[in-house]
């Protein structure tokens, strides 16, 4: 039990991350008019030792540059055990103009890690006087981060979204797999001859959403690696989905509808979530907490569920 209210995440829909490497100009106009909420440009792994410098200054210039719409606007920067990432706070923080959103940090290992460059993001908005706070997204993605999640999700009020990232993850963690999410082929349990698969990424999932539902930020499902499979996509999202992300990474064009299908709610699951607060309304015209709908019990905590994806329909419609 808490008297404490828990905090709204930030109301902006977040269904699919394009990412597109820095070093890659060919990409942005693509990404730029495509149908994903949030764009990533990546300076961190997507990009060779040798092409750092080139793909920053590609960076700022496209930011500068293109027409990005409505996108909410984010660049991954380097890593903090890299010697590239301060320049590129730096550089983005001087030299892109307010058109960038957000800056994501790859690779976050404790709160301390986040609070480093948050001290040096304001140090540079004040000294430039940058009116427009620049947001903050997080990848959890080593056996660190997820142990030190909740201080994460509760370590700077520029913390909007927080992705887990598969693949760097299970290296951290030492999983025997080299598939970035998904299902894991030797992740099952057997019965009467049957292989029944789990989901490997379960307890990191759920791990996120709970640090960030507590701490009113975004948690976001991160990459699925192999674009040429949709099924295999569309059922790692619907899982993200069912436990309380909002959205998931796009690595390739292919998966940005599947994403935004996965991410909104559908006509059928809005319908029965207005039906239950209408049959909650009437419950509560005749004095109850409780009735009965579709054969089922709703009570005062499905009106909550309800809310969640009325909620989140609208937020989506009106963006
Ligand atoms: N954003 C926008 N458009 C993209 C794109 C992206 N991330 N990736 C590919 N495209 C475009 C291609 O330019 C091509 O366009 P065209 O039809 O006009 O020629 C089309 O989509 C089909 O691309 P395809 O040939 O299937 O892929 P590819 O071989 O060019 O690129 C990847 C494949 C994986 C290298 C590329 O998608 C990519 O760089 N993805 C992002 C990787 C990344 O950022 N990783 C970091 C986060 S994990
Ligand atoms: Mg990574």
């Amino acid at each position: 039990m808490s008297f404490r209210l828990q905090p709204q995440a930030p109301e902006r829909p977040n269904r699919c991350q394009l990412f597109g490497p820095g070093s890659n100009t060919k990409l942005f106009e693509k990404m730029a008019a495509s149908a994903a909420d949030v764009i990533n440009i990546d300076l961190e792994d997507s990009v060779a030792p040798t092409d750092k410098d080139i793909a920053r200054a590609n960076t700022i210039e496209a930011i500068n540059t293109i027409d990005w719409g409505n996108k909410y606007l984010s660049v991954r920067i380097n890593g903090l055990d890299t010697g590239w990432w301060y320049r590129d706070v730096v550089d983005l923080m001087e030299q892109a103009g307010d058109r960038i959103d957000q800056i994501m940090i790859p690779k976050v290992g404790c709160a301390a890690d986040v609070y480093a460059v948050d001290a040096l993001v304001t140090a540079i908005e004040t000294a430039k006087g940058r009116t427009k706070p620049i947001s903050f997204e997080v990848i959890i993605e080593s056996a660190a981060g997820i142990a030190h999640v909740e201080e994460i999700a509760a370590s700077s009020p520029r913390l909007q979204a927080m992705s887990l990232g598969a693949a760097d993850f299970a290296a951290s963690m030492g999983m025997a797999t080299t598939g970035i999410g998904g299902t894991q082929e030797n992740y099952y349990m057997v019965r009467d001859g049957q292989n029944y698969w789990g989901d490997a990424w379960h307890w990191a999932t759920a791990a996120i959403v709970a640090a960030c539902r507590t701490h009113g930020v975004l948690p976001v499902d991160g990459p699925f690696g192999d674009f040429s499979d949709d099924e295999g996509f569309r059922a790692q999202a619907k899982r993200a989905a069912t436990m309380g992300m909002v959205g998931k990474w796009a690595i390739h064009p292919k998966q940005i509808a599947l994403a935004n299908e996965v991410f909104t709610p559908s006509d059928e699951a809005v319908q029965e979530a207005r039906e239950i607060l209408q049959a909650m309304a009437d419950a509560k015209a005749r004095g109850e907490g409780a009735t009965v709908y579709k054969g089922r019990l709703v009570d005062i905590a499905s009106i909550k569920q309800a809310e969640v994806i009325v909620n989140q329909a609208e937020m989506i419609a009106g963006k």
